[in-house]
């Protein structure tokens, strides 16, 4: 019966460590969010922004993490992203709509990095 109870708890502690790895953290646009990306790209509304998460996640999440931006400094993702982009082999314009993501939650100096929603891979 003891042996049972400790079973229980360890297929509850791998259940629980396999959520957290596969459910990616990362946060939906907040109209500061939006605002910071259209005063460089015009075209990047919270629309614009969702998609762009879910690209990432989809994109990016199946080797390793998708990292949240602010993980990482602004000149480690220039130097990795396209790489990583290479690695991913996808076209430049998702590319393009990832890296756009990524730099508008990369630096959380001026928003804090917002609530992070979970997102379910694929
Ligand atoms: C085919 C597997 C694969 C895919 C897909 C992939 N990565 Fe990676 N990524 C790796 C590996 C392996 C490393 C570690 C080695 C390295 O830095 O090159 C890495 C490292 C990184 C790092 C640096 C992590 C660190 O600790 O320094 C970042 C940032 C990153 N990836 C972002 C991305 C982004 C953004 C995408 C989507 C465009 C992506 N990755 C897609 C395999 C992948």
């Amino acid at each position: 019966m003891r042996r049972r109870m400790r079973f229980h708890w360890l297929v509850m502690g791998v259940v629980a460590l396999v959520v957290v790895h596969c459910v990616t953290p990362l946060p939906l646009p907040t109209p500061p969010h939006v605002q910071r990306a259209q005063e460089r790209w015009e075209f990047a509304d919270s629309t614009f922004l969702a998609e762009a998460r879910v690209l990432y996640s989809k994109n990016c999440g199946g080797c390793h993490r998708a990292y949240p931006p602010w993980e990482f400094s602004l000149k480690t993702w220039v130097k990795e992203f396209p790489e990583m982009v290479e690695e991913a082999k996808t076209d430049s314009a998702i590319a393009a709509r990832i890296w756009i993501y990524i730099l508008t939650f990369q630096d959380t100096t001026r928003i804090p990095p917002a609530i992070a929603v979970p997102l379910p891979r694929k």
